[in-house]
């Protein structure tokens, strides 16, 4: 039943992605080919990356090697964040199907409300203002040509899905957004819910040890322990099981073998409904804040202003405010 949603296109998503951030290129295409041998139909990449192009390798050789055709497979990638202009963006998503060596991407989101220059670098010095609703009328081209099947945004907020909802001709078909037992996202859930936008997570695991994350631990958290205890399942399944059956579709990262299996052994049980209540126990801490996008170019004052008030304050690290470790991810 969890396997896959149906998107508000009738396009069907595959439940579980291999997400592709922080992948060295050298490892994506041994961990794309393993994922999908194992049984992943859907791969979550972007430019941004930095693997792309390896990503396309492996697509490319899974499909000589008649493992799965291309028909099989959901991709999604990112509109690059210096390429928000409308005439911009048709050149992005060229650029990314060569890449990937596709004649279509099955999902093309908005990576982010965050926006620089042209032909720049993702440095704060080089942020400006976005400007969505041009940015959109360009993406609902995108979907009228086919390039892309399906068209969203990531990283939106409910303020932010609001604003677009008033202009869009075409409805998001996805928000992708950080989504874990310790940041639920209850409030953007029920939004989604109620607008026939699918809610996608990235960092179903809360990423542990990435650069730019700070809080609390999503597979040390004591009531996900509990639960894996007894149902005799590890942390990592149990926090993947659980978006589930919240009805988001999970985008674990993994580059070992063992853990991208691991991951996908999800679908025979369940969590049941008791245990289920017990994640509303869990304290929420928003793990991946984006303090460097705060800056007087891009428009946004505040971390409040950036996130329209969903972030928690309390719990930052003071390692947080060193944002150049998670910058250097995309440089
Ligand atoms: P690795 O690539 O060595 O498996 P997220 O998907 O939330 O962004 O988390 C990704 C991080 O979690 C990566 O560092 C990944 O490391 C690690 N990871 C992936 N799967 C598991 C798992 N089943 N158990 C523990 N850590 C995992």
């Amino acid at each position: 039943m969890v396997e896959s949603f149906v998107l508000n296109t009738g396009a069907i998503m595959p439940s579980v992605g291999l997400g592709t951030w922080q992948i060295e290129p050298e490892a994506v295409c041994n961990a794309i080919y393993a994922a999908v041998k194992s049984g992943y139909r859907h791969i979550d990449s972007a430019v941004a990356y930095r693997n792309q192009k390896e990503v396309g390798l492996a697509l490319k050789k899974l499909f000589e090697d008649g493992v799965v055709k291309r028909e099989d497979l959901f991709i999604t990638s990112k509109l690059w964040s210096g390429n928000h202009a409308p005439e911009d963006v048709e050149d992005d998503i060229s650029s990314a199907l060569e890449d990937l060596q596709l004649d279509y991407i099955d999902l093309y989101l908005i990576h982010g409300p965050i926006r620089i220059k042209k032909g720049t670098m993702l440095i704060p010095e080089n942020l400006i203002p976005t400007d969505i609703p041009a940015t959109w009328r360009a993406m609902e081209k995108l979907y009228e040509s086919g390039k892309a099947r399906a068209i969203g945004v990531s990283n939106f907020s409910c303020k932010k899905v609001e604003d677009l909802l008033a202009i869009a001709r075409v409805t998001p078909a996805v928000n992708q957004v950080e989504c874990h037992p310790v940041w639920q996202q209850a409030k953007l859930r029920k939004l989604c819910l109620s607008t026939g936008i699918h809610l996608s997570a990235y960092s179903p695991l809360g990423s542990p040890g990435s650069p730019g994350y700070c809080g609390p631990s999503v597979l040390s958290n004591p009531i996900v322990i509990y639960i894996a205890e007894k149902l005799q399942k590890t942390p990592a399944q149990v926090a993947l099981r659980w978006g589930l059956q919240m009805g988001q579709s999970v985008l674990p990262k993994s580059a070992d073998e063992t853990r991208i299996k691991e991951n996908f052994d999800i679908f025979d049980w369940s969590i049941p409904e008791d245990f289920m209540a017990k994640f509303s126990g869990i304290k929420q801490a928003r793990l991946l804040k984006i303090e460097f996008a705060v800056q007087p170019q891009s428009g946004y004052n505040s971390l409040e202003d950036l996130w329209d008030g969903e972030v928690e304050k309390e719990n930052g690290r003071a390692e947080c405010e060193d944002h150049s470790d998670f910058l250097r991810c995309f440089l």
